[in-house]
């Protein structure tokens, strides 16, 4: 077991590269099972959660080798069976993401109900998902602890999402593409990784209209050929590291290999708050700001302020001048991190479940932390790096799960952070 340990407050400064997308990445393992001719992946992230869902892949027939760092080609090999491993499952949430390429091209698929963060409503529901696999003609017999679906033939069919849904969009899509005749979905997710998804998709001949839209049409093909895909920029990471150059406010840094303009939210609050930042094609750069000012955000599906990005806004929040409200709409345990800043100093109300107000400037202090999940332990980072003292995270696998070497890159920006065993 291993803990990062941080002592806070050194000056920042330099370059930082932005790794491949963790929720564009994730996707590529389950679409894998639409094709028998190999997948060469570029810019893929090597963190936990792909891991996984490398894990799951081979676990259901295929092979992943890997050709370099982030690199990886992926072959079909043969199908040892339909069960998704309750182990891997429990893992990560992405792994309903497998659950419709399977039913799709081999009629049947038992799983689990899916672990992951554990950020949503109970054990984070996956009723669309099952819904819409119906609407298109499964059936699902839901066991005592797994769930059997089956489907001679999937069948085209009319789908309205009544939340938008990232992982459901992009499931549909791909189930869809083998499914007979056309699959209308609406109320769809925009979320650059679905289109990025679709486009791919089309590459390796599926047809797929309307991709980054409210309404997609899946039209079903026969088969599905292979291709390269390289995987679009994290914007949550480039994101969160442009908060972590505006919090610690020390030096300028440059954050590269990124895609700028999937941010656009997030420069709208910058604006409002002051921070002197410049965009480039595909850099950004935060330079020292006078005075960061409070601003108010509402998480939002794409193109609105994603709630990806939240826990690292409240911490940058934590040094704005002013009283900011913070409004989370999408998962109803997101905020409960705020605690761990409340106990470094910050002063934050949490107003009930889905709303915080955080008054600033506040120093932070370190502390002993543990991360409840993936995003609040990366703003734990965060806050330990802009605090004064020695801050210790435990739980980080939590953290390397979306984040790929993250202590070594901090301290190329001049962090003290370190991973150390337990
Ligand atoms: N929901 C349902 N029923 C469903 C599916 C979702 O009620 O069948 C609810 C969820 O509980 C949540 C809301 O709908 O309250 C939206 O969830 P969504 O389905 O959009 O989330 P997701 O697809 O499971 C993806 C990302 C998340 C990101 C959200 C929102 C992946 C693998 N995950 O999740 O990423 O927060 O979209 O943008 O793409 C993360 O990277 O830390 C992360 C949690």
């Amino acid at each position: 077991m291993e803990k990062l340990v941080i002592s806070g407050i050194k000056a920042l400064g330099g370059k930082i590269q932005v790794k491949g997308a963790k929720n564009a990445a994730l996707k590529i393992f389950p679409l894998a099972i639409l094709t028998k001719e190999p997948i060469l992946v570029s810019n893929l992230p090597e963190i936990e959660d792909c891991a996984r869902a490398k894990d799951m892949l081979i676990a259901l027939g295929h092979r992943v080798k890997k050709i370099r760092h982030g690199i990886v080609e992926i072959q079909f090999k043969n199908r040892s069976c339909v069960n998704l491993p309750s182990d891997i499952v429990n893992k990560f949430r992405a792994s309903i993401m497998f659950v419709g390429p399977l039913l799709s091209s081999c009629q049947e698929v038992y799983f689990p109900h899916p672990g992951g963060c554990v950020i949503g409503a109970g054990t984070r529901p996956i009723d669309m998902f099952l819904d819409s696999f119906v609407k298109m003609g499964a059936k699902v017999k839901i066991l005592e602890n797994s769930y059997r679906l089956t489907a001679k033939k999937l069948k085209g069919a009319k789908i309205f999402f009544p939340r938008v849904t990232v992982t459901g969009t992009e499931s549909l899509m791909m189930t869809a593409c083998f499914a007979e005749g056309v699959t209308i979905l609406k109320n769809c997710a925009m979320e650059p990784e679905i289109s990025a998804l679709a486009e791919f998709l089309n590459s390796i001949g599926g047809q797929i209209e309307g991709a980054g839209t409210p309404l997609i049409k899946i039209k079903g093909v026969r088969e599905l050929k292979g291709g390269e895909y390289k995987i679009i920029p994290d914007r949550i990471e480039a994101g969160t590291f442009a908060m972590l150059a505006a919090a610690s406010n020390t030096g300028e840094i440059l954050i590269e290999n990124c895609e700028p303009l999937h941010l656009e939210a997030l420069w709208a609050a910058f604006d409002k708050m002051k921070i002197n930042y410049r965009l480039y094609k595909n850099a950004i750069k935060i330079m020292p700001s006078k005075k960061i000012l409070a601003c108010d955000i509402t998480t939002h599906e794409y193109p609105g302020f994603a709630t990806d990005l939240q826990s690292a806004y409240t911490v940058l929040m934590t040094q704005a001048h002013g009283s900011s409200l913070i409004h989370e709409t999408i998962y109803d345990r997101r905020l409960l991190f705020s605690d761990s800043l409340t106990q470094m100093g910050a002063n934050i109300i949490m107003a009930d479940p889905h709303r915080l107000v955080v008054s600033g400037p506040t120093r932070l202090y370190g502390h002993k932390l543990v991360t409840p999940d993936l995003r609040a332990g990366m703003a734990l980072v965060m806050a330990a790096i802009i605090a004064k003292g020695e801050t210790q995270i435990d739980n980080i696998y939590q953290i390397e799960r979306g984040y790929e070497n993250l202590a070594k890159r901090l301290r190329s920006l001049g962090a003290d952070i370190k991973k150390v065993k337990k």
